[in-house]
């Protein structure tokens, strides 16, 4: 198995979702910058605060708050990990590839109006980081977490404007990652449209 991946891929193409099934069946230790940065900014702790402003506006937060942070997360995860969100910057790979290798960086493919549907109807966990979709993968009971309980809540930044914003920065600054792994001879990229399951079964046949 691949021991360090890469999640590649636009806001909403299902990088939380096929990564967190990688992290439930084949054991990976999943390290997802969104998230973390959720979880600061509900805690208002130094770094949310900073960071807030930013993710609001569907921006990058700045480069030197999330890569020290994600360099010591990295250095205390053991076995096999994925990056889910991180590297999103050239500067941010080329501080990554200082401390590992990466084994594979997969890029999920998506279109932008199948994106938007799927980011405008998105339910999050607040407490287990599950998501939800209200259309292809609705919770058991409406508004509460299968996993947990929690009551579900739709992110701030899942509000049309601010999905169209956050495609724009992806396409400015991510995008040219996967020119970068292609260069390395990492990347790999899978249709992500079609059954979750479906993609799932397509993205471990990649990882194993
Ligand atoms: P982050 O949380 O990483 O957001 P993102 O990359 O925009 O990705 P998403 O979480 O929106 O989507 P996803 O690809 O995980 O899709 P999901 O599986 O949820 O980052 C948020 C913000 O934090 C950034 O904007 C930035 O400000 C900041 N940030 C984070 N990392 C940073 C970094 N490294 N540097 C600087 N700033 C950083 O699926 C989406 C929806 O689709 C769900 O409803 C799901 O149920 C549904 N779905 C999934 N698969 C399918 C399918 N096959 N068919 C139908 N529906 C599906």
């Amino acid at each position: 198995m691949k021991s360090t991946i890469v999640l590649l891929g636009p806001p909403g193409s299902g990088k939380g979702t096929q990564g967190e099934k990688l992290s439930e069946e084949l054991g990976y230790v999943r390290l997802s910058t969104g998230d973390m940065l959720r979880e600061a900014v509900r805690n208002q702790t130094e770094l949310g605060k900073k960071a807030k402003e930013f993710m609001d506006a569907g921006a990058l937060v700045p480069n030197d708050l999330i890569i020290g942070l994600m360099k010591e997360k990295i250095a205390q995860a053991k076995g096999g990990v994925i990056l889910d969100g991180f590297p999103r910057t050239v500067e941010q790979a080329d501080a990554l590839a200082e401390q590992l290798d990466v084994d594979l960086a997969l890029n999920l493919d998506v279109d932008d109006e199948e994106l938007i549907t799927r980011l405008t109807k998105r339910r999050s966990c607040p407490q287990c980081n599950a998501v939800y979709h209200l259309v292809y993968n609705a919770p058991k009971t409406e508004g509460v977490c299968d996993k947990c309980g929690s009551a579900l809540y739709q992110r701030d930044d899942d509000k049309e404007e601010t999905v169209r914003n956050r495609l724009k920065v992806y396409r400015e600054n991510t995008m040219p990652l996967i020119d970068y792994y292609g260069g390395k001879g990492t990347l790999v990229t899978i249709k992500g449209v079609g059954s979750i399951d479906d993609i799932f079964a397509q993205v471990k046949k990649v990882v194993e």
